[in-house]
Protein backbone atom coordinates (compact mmCIF):
# COMPACT_ATOMS: atom_id res chain seq x y z
CA UNK A 1 0.00 0.00 0.00
CA UNK A 2 1.13 3.40 -0.54
CA UNK A 3 2.54 5.37 2.21
CA UNK A 4 2.04 9.00 2.95
CA UNK A 5 -0.21 11.75 4.48
CA UNK A 6 -3.18 10.42 3.17
CA UNK A 7 -2.72 7.50 5.48
CA UNK A 8 -4.10 7.15 8.56
CA UNK A 9 -1.58 7.70 11.49
CA UNK A 10 -1.29 6.34 14.91
CA UNK A 11 1.17 7.48 18.05
CA UNK A 12 2.21 4.53 20.20
CA UNK A 13 3.03 4.60 23.36
CA UNK A 14 4.33 1.84 25.34
CA UNK A 15 6.27 1.83 28.87
CA UNK A 16 9.80 1.24 27.80
CA UNK A 17 10.78 -2.35 29.23
CA UNK A 18 11.81 -4.80 26.81
CA UNK A 19 8.60 -7.22 27.01
CA UNK A 20 6.64 -4.15 26.44
CA UNK A 21 8.31 -2.76 23.51
CA UNK A 22 8.66 -5.95 21.77
CA UNK A 23 4.95 -6.69 21.26
CA UNK A 24 3.49 -2.81 20.80
CA UNK A 25 6.25 -2.58 17.69
CA UNK A 26 5.85 -5.76 16.65
CA UNK A 27 2.04 -5.06 16.12
CA UNK A 28 2.67 -1.30 15.05
CA UNK A 29 4.50 -3.21 12.13
CA UNK A 30 1.40 -5.49 11.37
CA UNK A 31 -0.56 -2.42 11.50
CA UNK A 32 1.59 -0.76 9.19
CA UNK A 33 1.29 -3.59 6.07
CA UNK A 34 -2.30 -2.60 6.51
CA UNK A 35 -1.55 0.93 5.54
CA UNK A 36 -1.25 3.05 8.85
CA UNK A 37 2.08 5.19 9.58
CA UNK A 38 3.14 4.82 12.67
CA UNK A 39 5.19 7.14 15.25
CA UNK A 40 6.83 4.73 17.71
CA UNK A 41 7.08 7.08 21.12
CA UNK A 42 10.10 5.90 23.42
CA UNK A 43 10.06 7.69 26.80
CA UNK A 44 14.07 7.57 27.46
CA UNK A 45 16.31 10.34 27.86
CA UNK A 46 19.35 9.01 25.91
CA UNK A 47 18.01 7.68 22.32
CA UNK A 48 21.28 6.54 21.48
CA UNK A 49 21.03 3.88 24.20
CA UNK A 50 18.35 2.23 21.85
CA UNK A 51 19.20 -0.69 19.68
CA UNK A 52 16.90 0.44 16.78
CA UNK A 53 15.64 -1.67 13.73
CA UNK A 54 12.31 -0.34 13.31
CA UNK A 55 12.15 -0.61 8.82
CA UNK A 56 10.04 2.70 7.97
CA UNK A 57 8.64 3.03 11.65
CA UNK A 58 9.55 6.18 12.90
CA UNK A 59 10.56 6.00 16.69
CA UNK A 60 10.59 9.12 18.26
CA UNK A 61 12.32 9.14 21.88
CA UNK A 62 10.50 11.35 24.19
CA UNK A 63 12.23 12.66 27.66
CA UNK A 64 11.34 10.48 30.74
CA UNK A 65 13.79 13.06 32.64
CA UNK A 66 16.32 10.83 33.44
CA UNK A 67 20.09 9.37 32.10
CA UNK A 68 19.69 6.06 34.04
CA UNK A 69 15.55 5.06 33.00
CA UNK A 70 16.33 1.56 31.66
CA UNK A 71 15.25 -0.72 34.67
CA UNK A 72 17.64 -3.38 35.63
CA UNK A 73 16.74 -6.77 37.56
CA UNK A 74 19.25 -4.85 40.31
CA UNK A 75 17.08 -3.41 43.20
CA UNK A 76 14.01 -3.57 41.15
CA UNK A 77 11.76 -2.56 43.53
CA UNK A 78 13.28 0.39 44.51
CA UNK A 79 13.87 1.47 41.26
CA UNK A 80 10.36 1.29 40.21
CA UNK A 81 8.31 2.15 43.13
CA UNK A 82 10.54 5.46 43.30
CA UNK A 83 10.67 5.81 39.39
CA UNK A 84 6.97 5.28 38.57
CA UNK A 85 5.90 8.91 40.05
CA UNK A 86 8.83 10.55 38.34
CA UNK A 87 8.22 8.98 34.82
CA UNK A 88 4.63 9.94 35.30
CA UNK A 89 5.20 13.50 36.01
CA UNK A 90 7.79 13.79 32.99
CA UNK A 91 6.65 11.61 30.34
CA UNK A 92 3.03 13.14 30.89
CA UNK A 93 4.84 16.61 30.29
CA UNK A 94 6.69 14.90 27.40
CA UNK A 95 4.03 13.56 25.19
CA UNK A 96 2.08 17.33 26.15
CA UNK A 97 5.13 18.83 24.95
CA UNK A 98 5.16 16.87 21.61
CA UNK A 99 1.21 17.09 21.19
CA UNK A 100 1.72 20.64 21.24
CA UNK A 101 4.84 20.68 18.74
CA UNK A 102 4.91 22.15 15.62
CA UNK A 103 6.32 18.34 14.46
CA UNK A 104 3.13 17.49 15.58
CA UNK A 105 0.59 19.60 13.99
CA UNK A 106 2.50 19.07 11.09
CA UNK A 107 0.92 15.62 11.14
CA UNK A 108 -1.46 14.83 13.65
CA UNK A 109 -2.63 12.02 14.52
CA UNK A 110 -6.03 9.78 14.61
CA UNK A 111 -5.30 7.57 17.13
CA UNK A 112 -3.19 6.80 19.80
CA UNK A 113 -2.27 3.11 21.18
CA UNK A 114 -1.11 3.37 24.44
CA UNK A 115 0.10 1.02 26.92
CA UNK A 116 -2.19 -0.31 29.65
CA UNK A 117 -0.21 0.83 32.82
CA UNK A 118 0.21 3.85 31.41
CA UNK A 119 -3.57 4.58 31.45
CA UNK A 120 -2.99 8.30 32.34
CA UNK A 121 -1.94 8.60 28.26
CA UNK A 122 -5.75 8.21 27.33
CA UNK A 123 -6.52 11.65 29.29
CA UNK A 124 -3.75 13.53 27.34
CA UNK A 125 -4.52 11.67 24.45
CA UNK A 126 -8.24 13.17 24.53
CA UNK A 127 -7.36 16.95 25.42
CA UNK A 128 -5.82 16.93 22.16
CA UNK A 129 -8.81 15.06 20.43
CA UNK A 130 -7.42 11.70 19.95
CA UNK A 131 -9.12 8.77 20.24
CA UNK A 132 -7.54 6.14 22.57
CA UNK A 133 -6.77 2.53 21.89
CA UNK A 134 -5.59 0.51 25.53
CA UNK A 135 -2.97 -2.26 24.74
CA UNK A 136 -2.52 -5.35 27.15
CA UNK A 137 1.01 -6.61 27.27
CA UNK A 138 -0.58 -9.28 30.19
CA UNK A 139 -3.25 -12.10 28.84
CA UNK A 140 -6.73 -10.79 29.21
CA UNK A 141 -7.28 -13.78 31.95
CA UNK A 142 -4.82 -11.72 34.52
CA UNK A 143 -6.39 -8.60 33.48
CA UNK A 144 -9.70 -9.96 34.85
CA UNK A 145 -8.06 -11.24 37.49
CA UNK A 146 -7.10 -7.47 38.32
CA UNK A 147 -10.28 -6.47 37.24
CA UNK A 148 -12.34 -8.44 40.21
CA UNK A 149 -10.11 -8.09 42.39
CA UNK A 150 -10.42 -4.25 42.16
CA UNK A 151 -14.19 -4.08 42.19
CA UNK A 152 -14.19 -6.07 45.22
CA UNK A 153 -15.75 -9.25 43.61
CA UNK A 154 -12.54 -11.77 44.24
CA UNK A 155 -11.39 -10.81 47.46
CA UNK A 156 -8.03 -11.57 49.03
CA UNK A 157 -6.66 -12.15 52.59
CA UNK A 158 -2.63 -11.90 52.38
CA UNK A 159 -2.09 -13.33 55.45
CA UNK A 160 -4.12 -16.29 55.22
CA UNK A 161 -3.06 -16.55 52.32
CA UNK A 162 -6.69 -17.58 50.98
CA UNK A 163 -8.75 -15.75 47.94
CA UNK A 164 -12.64 -16.21 47.63
CA UNK A 165 -14.99 -14.97 45.21
CA UNK A 166 -13.54 -15.95 42.06
CA UNK A 167 -15.99 -16.97 39.00
CA UNK A 168 -16.32 -20.25 38.04
CA UNK A 169 -14.06 -19.82 34.91
CA UNK A 170 -11.60 -18.85 37.29
CA UNK A 171 -12.15 -21.21 40.05
CA UNK A 172 -8.62 -23.40 38.91
CA UNK A 173 -6.65 -20.54 40.84
CA UNK A 174 -5.06 -21.14 44.30
CA UNK A 175 -3.60 -18.07 46.21
CA UNK A 176 -0.07 -18.84 45.01
CA UNK A 177 -1.45 -18.98 41.62
CA UNK A 178 -2.92 -14.77 41.59
CA UNK A 179 -0.20 -11.96 40.05
CA UNK A 180 2.21 -11.40 43.00
CA UNK A 181 0.79 -7.82 42.94
CA UNK A 182 -2.60 -9.13 44.35
CA UNK A 183 -0.99 -11.76 46.20
CA UNK A 184 1.47 -9.31 47.97
CA UNK A 185 0.47 -5.97 47.15
CA UNK A 186 2.20 -4.04 49.56
CA UNK A 187 5.86 -5.10 48.03
CA UNK A 188 5.28 -2.94 45.42
CA UNK A 189 2.97 -0.39 46.16
CA UNK A 190 3.96 1.54 43.02
CA UNK A 191 3.90 -1.32 40.39
CA UNK A 192 0.69 -2.49 42.25
CA UNK A 193 -1.68 0.71 41.38
CA UNK A 194 -0.33 0.82 37.97
CA UNK A 195 -1.92 -2.34 37.65
CA UNK A 196 -5.18 -1.41 39.25
CA UNK A 197 -5.42 1.77 37.55
CA UNK A 198 -5.77 0.32 33.88
CA UNK A 199 -9.39 0.25 35.06
CA UNK A 200 -9.77 3.96 36.51
CA UNK A 201 -10.54 4.97 32.99
CA UNK A 202 -10.90 2.43 30.66
CA UNK A 203 -13.97 2.71 29.69
CA UNK A 204 -13.33 5.91 27.87
CA UNK A 205 -10.67 4.17 25.40
CA UNK A 206 -12.40 3.43 22.05
CA UNK A 207 -11.24 0.20 22.12
CA UNK A 208 -8.88 -2.68 24.00
CA UNK A 209 -6.28 -4.40 22.40
CA UNK A 210 -5.01 -7.53 23.67
CA UNK A 211 -1.79 -9.16 22.80
CA UNK A 212 -3.71 -12.80 22.69
CA UNK A 213 -5.33 -14.67 20.52
CA UNK A 214 -8.86 -15.85 21.08
CA UNK A 215 -8.96 -19.60 20.58
CA UNK A 216 -6.72 -19.43 23.76
CA UNK A 217 -8.33 -17.52 25.95
CA UNK A 218 -11.76 -18.18 24.29
CA UNK A 219 -13.96 -18.28 27.89
CA UNK A 220 -12.49 -15.06 29.22
CA UNK A 221 -12.70 -12.94 26.14
CA UNK A 222 -15.88 -13.85 26.01
CA UNK A 223 -17.10 -13.32 29.57
CA UNK A 224 -15.24 -9.74 29.81
CA UNK A 225 -16.66 -8.83 26.19
CA UNK A 226 -19.92 -8.66 28.11
CA UNK A 227 -18.89 -6.27 30.30
CA UNK A 228 -15.88 -4.10 28.95
CA UNK A 229 -15.74 -1.50 26.09
CA UNK A 230 -14.65 -3.30 22.78
CA UNK A 231 -11.90 -5.73 23.20
CA UNK A 232 -10.21 -6.77 20.59
CA UNK A 233 -7.65 -10.11 20.23
CA UNK A 234 -4.63 -9.14 18.29
CA UNK A 235 -2.11 -11.73 18.94
CA UNK A 236 0.35 -13.23 19.42
CA UNK A 237 2.36 -9.31 17.63
CA UNK A 238 5.01 -12.55 16.20
CA UNK A 239 6.35 -11.94 13.13
CA UNK A 240 4.53 -14.08 10.61
CA UNK A 241 7.70 -15.63 9.54
CA UNK A 242 8.31 -17.47 12.65
CA UNK A 243 4.87 -18.82 11.88
CA UNK A 244 4.86 -19.87 8.51
CA UNK A 245 7.86 -20.50 6.72
CA UNK A 246 6.38 -18.99 3.28
CA UNK A 247 5.84 -15.77 4.85
CA UNK A 248 9.90 -15.52 5.16
CA UNK A 249 10.24 -11.94 3.80
CA UNK A 250 7.95 -10.75 6.77
CA UNK A 251 10.90 -8.61 8.26
CA UNK A 252 11.43 -8.65 12.38
CA UNK A 253 11.83 -5.55 13.88
CA UNK A 254 13.25 -4.90 17.03
CA UNK A 255 14.20 -2.13 19.70
CA UNK A 256 16.06 -4.08 21.33
CA UNK A 257 17.16 -2.62 25.33
CA UNK A 258 20.26 -5.32 24.97
CA UNK A 259 22.45 -6.34 22.00
CA UNK A 260 21.50 -10.15 20.91
CA UNK A 261 24.55 -12.02 20.69
CA UNK A 262 22.81 -13.25 17.28
CA UNK A 263 25.91 -15.47 15.36
CA UNK A 264 26.90 -16.91 18.40
CA UNK A 265 23.73 -18.66 19.69
CA UNK A 266 22.81 -19.54 16.00
CA UNK A 267 25.94 -20.60 14.82
CA UNK A 268 25.85 -22.54 18.38
CA UNK A 269 22.58 -24.32 17.39
CA UNK A 270 22.86 -25.12 13.60
CA UNK A 271 26.05 -27.59 15.28
CA UNK A 272 23.24 -29.41 17.67
CA UNK A 273 20.70 -32.27 16.24
CA UNK A 274 17.06 -31.11 16.42
CA UNK A 275 15.28 -31.35 19.43
CA UNK A 276 18.67 -31.57 21.51
CA UNK A 277 18.60 -28.05 23.10
CA UNK A 278 17.06 -26.91 26.29
CA UNK A 279 16.92 -22.92 26.27
CA UNK A 280 16.89 -21.31 29.85
CA UNK A 281 15.79 -17.90 29.84
CA UNK A 282 14.12 -15.63 32.73
CA UNK A 283 13.13 -12.72 30.99
CA UNK A 284 14.76 -9.00 31.13
CA UNK A 285 13.54 -8.17 34.41
CA UNK A 286 13.39 -11.39 37.18
CA UNK A 287 16.87 -11.71 39.33
CA UNK A 288 16.96 -14.55 41.17
CA UNK A 289 19.12 -15.81 44.27
CA UNK A 290 22.85 -16.54 44.31
CA UNK A 291 22.02 -20.05 45.59
CA UNK A 292 19.04 -20.51 42.98
CA UNK A 293 21.61 -19.98 40.03
CA UNK A 294 23.65 -22.57 41.52
CA UNK A 295 21.26 -25.31 41.44
CA UNK A 296 20.11 -24.29 37.60
CA UNK A 297 23.79 -24.68 36.85
CA UNK A 298 23.84 -27.86 38.34
CA UNK A 299 21.01 -29.16 37.31
CA UNK A 300 21.23 -28.14 33.54
CA UNK A 301 25.03 -29.92 33.29
CA UNK A 302 23.12 -33.10 35.05
CA UNK A 303 20.23 -33.34 31.82
CA UNK A 304 21.11 -35.47 29.09
CA UNK A 305 20.41 -32.84 26.27
CA UNK A 306 22.35 -29.66 25.60
CA UNK A 307 21.30 -26.32 27.03
CA UNK A 308 20.96 -22.46 25.94
CA UNK A 309 21.25 -20.24 28.93
CA UNK A 310 20.43 -16.63 29.09
CA UNK A 311 22.58 -14.64 31.54
CA UNK A 312 22.26 -11.54 32.10
CA UNK A 313 25.31 -9.37 32.77
CA UNK A 314 24.17 -8.25 35.84
CA UNK A 315 23.41 -12.41 36.92
CA UNK A 316 26.47 -13.42 35.19
CA UNK A 317 28.70 -13.11 39.30
CA UNK A 318 26.12 -15.57 40.15
CA UNK A 319 27.40 -18.55 38.59
CA UNK A 320 29.99 -21.17 40.18
CA UNK A 321 33.24 -20.26 38.74
CA UNK A 322 34.33 -21.68 35.98
CA UNK A 323 31.02 -23.28 34.80
CA UNK A 324 31.46 -22.54 31.13
CA UNK A 325 34.17 -24.29 31.22
CA UNK A 326 32.62 -27.18 32.64
CA UNK A 327 30.19 -27.80 29.96
CA UNK A 328 31.74 -26.58 27.30
CA UNK A 329 30.42 -28.42 24.05
CA UNK A 330 26.77 -29.12 25.89
CA UNK A 331 25.75 -25.58 27.17
CA UNK A 332 26.55 -22.17 26.17
CA UNK A 333 25.84 -19.05 27.95
CA UNK A 334 24.75 -15.74 26.40
CA UNK A 335 23.59 -12.68 28.25
CA UNK A 336 21.00 -12.05 25.29
CA UNK A 337 19.73 -13.93 22.05
CA UNK A 338 17.38 -13.45 19.74
CA UNK A 339 14.75 -14.91 21.21
CA UNK A 340 12.70 -15.56 18.65
CA UNK A 341 14.99 -16.89 16.68
CA UNK A 342 16.23 -19.75 19.12
CA UNK A 343 12.45 -20.97 19.57
CA UNK A 344 12.01 -21.25 16.20
CA UNK A 345 15.13 -23.07 15.77
CA UNK A 346 14.96 -27.07 14.96
CA UNK A 347 17.32 -27.77 17.78
CA UNK A 348 15.30 -26.41 20.31
CA UNK A 349 12.58 -28.41 22.08
CA UNK A 350 11.99 -27.26 25.46
CA UNK A 351 11.96 -23.91 27.00
CA UNK A 352 12.48 -23.29 30.71
CA UNK A 353 10.62 -19.82 31.79
CA UNK A 354 10.18 -17.32 34.15
CA UNK A 355 6.34 -17.25 32.26
CA UNK A 356 6.74 -13.39 30.98
CA UNK A 357 3.64 -13.53 28.77
CA UNK A 358 5.99 -12.92 25.91
CA UNK A 359 7.53 -16.02 26.78
CA UNK A 360 4.57 -17.51 27.04
CA UNK A 361 3.07 -16.72 23.97
CA UNK A 362 5.80 -17.04 21.79
CA UNK A 363 7.06 -20.87 23.04
CA UNK A 364 2.96 -21.57 22.60
CA UNK A 365 2.75 -20.00 19.12
CA UNK A 366 6.54 -21.50 18.07
CA UNK A 367 5.23 -24.78 19.56
CA UNK A 368 7.96 -25.10 22.21
CA UNK A 369 6.64 -27.27 25.21
CA UNK A 370 7.81 -25.34 28.66
CA UNK A 371 9.33 -25.85 32.08
CA UNK A 372 7.95 -22.84 34.43
CA UNK A 373 9.01 -21.80 37.04
CA UNK A 374 7.01 -18.16 37.79
CA UNK A 375 8.76 -15.49 39.19
CA UNK A 376 6.84 -12.42 40.05
CA UNK A 377 3.86 -9.92 38.20
CA UNK A 378 1.42 -11.89 36.04
CA UNK A 379 4.15 -15.20 36.03
CA UNK A 380 2.19 -17.29 38.98
CA UNK A 381 -0.89 -17.22 36.60
CA UNK A 382 0.40 -17.84 33.37
CA UNK A 383 2.29 -20.49 34.84
CA UNK A 384 -1.14 -22.29 35.75
CA UNK A 385 -2.73 -21.52 32.58
CA UNK A 386 0.41 -23.28 30.92
CA UNK A 387 0.47 -26.15 33.06
CA UNK A 388 -3.37 -26.52 33.99
CA UNK A 389 -5.39 -25.12 31.26
CA UNK A 390 -3.44 -25.42 28.02
CA UNK A 391 -1.23 -28.62 28.99
CA UNK A 392 1.69 -27.05 27.65
CA UNK A 393 4.26 -27.47 30.52
CA UNK A 394 5.07 -28.77 33.75
CA UNK A 395 5.99 -27.30 36.45
CA UNK A 396 8.96 -26.73 38.56
CA UNK A 397 8.96 -27.40 42.17
CA UNK A 398 10.48 -25.82 44.81
CA UNK A 399 10.89 -27.41 47.95
CA UNK A 400 10.40 -26.25 51.92
CA UNK A 401 13.16 -24.21 51.64
CA UNK A 402 11.55 -22.08 48.22
CA UNK A 403 14.81 -23.45 46.32
CA UNK A 404 14.17 -25.55 43.00
CA UNK A 405 16.99 -27.75 43.81
CA UNK A 406 19.14 -29.37 40.73
CA UNK A 407 17.16 -32.75 40.79
CA UNK A 408 14.14 -31.25 39.92
CA UNK A 409 15.31 -29.12 37.20
CA UNK A 410 16.89 -32.19 35.43
CA UNK A 411 13.56 -34.25 36.05
CA UNK A 412 11.62 -31.30 34.67
CA UNK A 413 13.38 -30.65 31.50
CA UNK A 414 13.92 -34.44 30.81
CA UNK A 415 10.19 -35.29 31.76
CA UNK A 416 9.54 -32.87 28.84
CA UNK A 417 12.38 -33.47 26.38
CA UNK A 418 13.04 -37.62 26.71
CA UNK A 419 10.59 -39.29 28.90
CA UNK A 420 7.07 -40.51 27.28
CA UNK A 421 5.01 -38.62 29.96
CA UNK A 422 6.04 -35.76 27.83
CA UNK A 423 4.59 -36.75 24.85
CA UNK A 424 1.02 -35.40 25.43
CA UNK A 425 2.42 -32.13 26.40
CA UNK A 426 4.53 -32.24 23.28
CA UNK A 427 1.38 -32.57 21.19
CA UNK A 428 -0.31 -29.85 23.09
CA UNK A 429 2.24 -27.56 22.45
CA UNK A 430 2.01 -28.45 18.60
CA UNK A 431 -1.75 -27.66 18.14
CA UNK A 432 -1.26 -24.76 19.66
CA UNK A 433 1.34 -23.80 17.59
CA UNK A 434 -0.97 -24.47 14.65
CA UNK A 435 -3.88 -22.53 16.27
CA UNK A 436 -1.79 -18.85 16.70
CA UNK A 437 -0.97 -19.28 13.05
CA UNK A 438 -4.33 -20.06 11.90
CA UNK A 439 -5.35 -16.94 14.39
CA UNK A 440 -3.25 -14.53 12.12
CA UNK A 441 -3.25 -15.85 8.73
CA UNK A 442 -6.15 -14.31 6.36
CA UNK A 443 -9.29 -14.74 8.04
CA UNK A 444 -8.03 -15.82 11.31
CA UNK A 445 -9.63 -14.51 14.77
CA UNK A 446 -6.65 -11.73 15.42
CA UNK A 447 -6.47 -11.15 11.14
CA UNK A 448 -10.20 -10.06 11.40
CA UNK A 449 -10.17 -7.86 14.53
CA UNK A 450 -6.61 -6.28 13.22
CA UNK A 451 -8.79 -5.69 9.98
CA UNK A 452 -11.44 -3.95 12.14
CA UNK A 453 -9.25 -2.39 13.91
CA UNK A 454 -8.22 -0.68 10.87
CA UNK A 455 -11.44 0.62 9.28
CA UNK A 456 -12.73 1.94 12.67
CA UNK A 457 -9.44 3.97 12.46
CA UNK A 458 -9.95 5.03 9.44
CA UNK A 459 -13.66 6.22 9.83
CA UNK A 460 -13.46 9.82 11.53
CA UNK A 461 -14.30 9.95 15.31
C1 LIG B 1 7.77 -8.20 31.57
C2 LIG B 1 7.14 -9.01 32.70
O1 LIG B 1 8.09 -9.52 33.59
C3 LIG B 1 6.24 -10.05 32.17
O2 LIG B 1 5.76 -10.89 33.21
C4 LIG B 1 5.09 -9.35 31.51
O3 LIG B 1 4.15 -10.28 31.08
C5 LIG B 1 5.65 -8.51 30.35
O4 LIG B 1 6.68 -7.65 30.80
P1 LIG B 1 9.91 -9.81 30.89
O5 LIG B 1 10.08 -10.23 32.29
O6 LIG B 1 11.09 -9.24 30.24
O7 LIG B 1 8.65 -8.84 30.68
O8 LIG B 1 9.46 -11.15 30.12
P2 LIG B 1 8.74 -11.43 28.76
O9 LIG B 1 7.33 -10.97 28.78
O10 LIG B 1 8.94 -12.84 28.48
O11 LIG B 1 9.50 -10.53 27.69
C6 LIG B 1 10.84 -10.70 27.35
C7 LIG B 1 11.02 -10.39 25.88
O12 LIG B 1 12.41 -10.28 25.62
C8 LIG B 1 10.46 -11.48 24.97
O13 LIG B 1 9.82 -10.88 23.86
C9 LIG B 1 11.69 -12.23 24.51
O14 LIG B 1 11.58 -12.75 23.21
C10 LIG B 1 12.76 -11.17 24.57
N1 LIG B 1 14.07 -11.75 24.86
C11 LIG B 1 14.33 -12.34 26.06
C12 LIG B 1 15.03 -11.70 23.88
O15 LIG B 1 14.79 -11.20 22.79
N2 LIG B 1 16.25 -12.21 24.14
C13 LIG B 1 16.57 -12.80 25.32
O16 LIG B 1 17.72 -13.24 25.48
C14 LIG B 1 15.57 -12.86 26.33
Amino acid sequence: MMEGRGNRHALVLPYPIQGHINPMLQFSKRLESHGLRITFLVPNSDPSSLGIDAGSIKIKPISDGSDTDVVTGDDLGTSINAGMRRFEIKVRESLRGFLESDEYHDDPADVMIYDSIISWALDVSLEFGIRGAMFFTQPCFVTAVYYLVGQGVVRVDEKGRSVEGLPPLMSMLEFRDLPSFVAQGEAYPGLTRIFFEQFSNFREAKWLLFNTFFELEEEVVNWVANQWPLILTIGPTIPSLYLDKRLANDKDYSLSLAKPETETCINWLDSKDPDSVAYVSFGSLASLGEDQMVEIARGLKRIKKNFLWIVRESEEKKLPQGFADEVSGKGLMVRWCPQLQVLAHQAVSCFLTHCGWNSTLEALSLGVPMVVMPQWTDQPTNAKLIVDVWGAGVRIKADGTGMVTAEEVEMCINDIMVEEKGKAIREKSSRWKELARMALEGGGSSDLNIQKFVSDISLRA
